[in-house]
């Protein structure tokens, strides 16, 4: 298949040829070639096409933003041109959405809601939870802004107290027995990022939300670095509420989050910002009644194109199949992790345990600071990292995806030695 055709394939309206092995197709409608699991080059080449990626630049910053497939982008323009020809809102294409998302995150469809990025949604919980001064909070030092701010405003606003752990990055066990650490009886939320965003490490949230259910104490997820880089389950995880971004691993439209809070713990949520489409019924001057699922939170006009196209980034993802995007991107991590320790001076500050990473790779060399490293890999390779300055952490940033390769991890390999050999 050759560019034209398959972006044309990737376009909307195009009939179906499934993945072999994919985990459950929503739509069908994606067009790839057959996988070959001997030779699965080929496939990931099409892949790639699919984005309008600069092709003399190697991307590796998906955990900050991710670049949307051409199908997605065409599938906002389309649909916003759709609606403006008529001028609506579009909103019932949020309940559409609403069916896949449910599916992409094996979630009761009623949980979810769509918000602007992963830090609303952290957000609606972090404002909506009903604490009091001197309840308390505990989340990991690593916590991105995104996680950690609106409890940080909270601490100011209200007197609660923030508690931080550091993430043990040797044992996803000894994560669980620091958080248990810091468990006193005025802890009400537990939080980890599901996955961290400077050095990758995963956790156990499935232990850490049996904990937290068996000290009833509050467990939120957050999963910008989750979702679209692992097939996140959140019925078997059974956290009470959970936040991703659309714009980063997932692919979808920048400026898209989803926010899911199981339905039993919905009115434990208070509303922050209410509209238009937050109700049930109501009546002036005597209240409101809150419609009951999580689209309480969706008040308003929305952009709902944008929706529409995190709805075909989803589908897009189901088709190529959640495991086989999630083996990919860890596989590449691997390669570049293995071919990064050769290099002299060069350490892995990324878990070593194949149980605890994914797609994320973090390192640092001891020739060269990390700034300056990351800054000479993008001016003079073009290479796109990441600086980690979270924590002192000081190392380098390298998310790898559907769109990556092995010969873009050879490279990145080769200007790291060239850089750290010529100082
Ligand atoms: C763990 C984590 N949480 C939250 C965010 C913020 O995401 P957004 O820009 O979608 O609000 C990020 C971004 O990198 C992140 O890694």
């Amino acid at each position: 298949m050759n560019r034209k055709n398959f972006i044309g394939a990737m376009g909307l309206g195009a009939s179906a040829i499934l993945a072999p092995g994919c985990r459950k197709n929503i739509s069908g409608s994606s067009i790839l070639p057959d996988y070959n699991s001997v030779d699965p080059s080929s496939y990931w080449a099409a892949v790639r096409r699919g984005y309008v990626l600069d092709a003399d630049r190697v991307y590796l910053n998906c955990g900050g933003l991710g670049p949307a497939p051409s199908r997605v982008l065409e599938a906002v323009e389309l649909k916003s041109k759709e609606l403006q020809s008529i001028s609506e809102t579009g909103y019932s294409l949020l309940d559409q959405a609403r069916i896949v998302a449910a599916e992409y995150l094996s979630a009761d469809s009623d949980g979810i809601c769509f918000t602007r990025n992963a830090t609303e949604s952290n957000s609606i919980i972090a404002a909506g939870l009903k604490l009091k001064k001197g309840d308390e909070v505990i989340f990991e030092s690593h916590a991105h802004p995104g996680g950690s701010f609106p409890w940080l405003n909270r601490q100011k606003r209200d007197g609660i107290a923030v508690k931080v752990f550091d993430p043990d990055s040797e044992s996803m066990e000894g994560s669980v027995e620091r958080i248990l650490k810091l468990i006193t009886p005025r802890t009400r939320v537990i939080q980890v990022s599901h996955i961290t965003a400077p050095t990758g490490i995963l956790f156990d949230v499935k232990a850490i939300a049996a904990l937290a259910r068996e000290k009833g104490i509050w467990f939120h997820v957050d999963g910008a670095q989750s979702a679209g880089m692992i097939p996140v389950n959140l019925q078997a995880i059974g956290c009470d509420s959970y936040a991703t971004s659309g714009h980063k691993w997932m692919g979808g439209p920048r400026g898209t989050g989803i926010l899911f809070i199981a339905k039993d713990r919905m009115d434990d949520v208070e509303c922050s910002h209410l509209g238009g489409h937050s109700e049930l019924e109501y009546e002036l001057p005597d209240g409101i009644t809150y419609q009951p699922s999580a689209r309480r939170h969706e008040y308003g006009t929305r952009n709902t194109e944008l929706v529409e196209g995190l709805r075909v980034a989803m589908e897009l993802q189901e088709s190529i199949g959640l495991e086989r995007i999630e083996a990919y991107g860890s596989g590449l991590a691997n390669y570049l992790q293995s071919k990064l320790r050769e290099i002299d001076g060069t350490r892995i500050l990324t878990p070593s345990d194949p149980k605890m990473r994914r797609s994320i790779t973090a390192f640092a060399s001891s020739r060269i600071p990390f700034d300056t490293l990351s800054n000479r890999l993008m001016r003079e390779y073009r290479m796109r990292c990441r600086q980690v300055t979270e924590r002192g952490l000081n190392a380098v940033r390298l998310s790898t995806h559907i769109f990556n390769s092995k010969s873009e991890c050879d490279r990145v390999v080769e200007a790291v030695a060239e850089i750290t050999k010529s100082v």
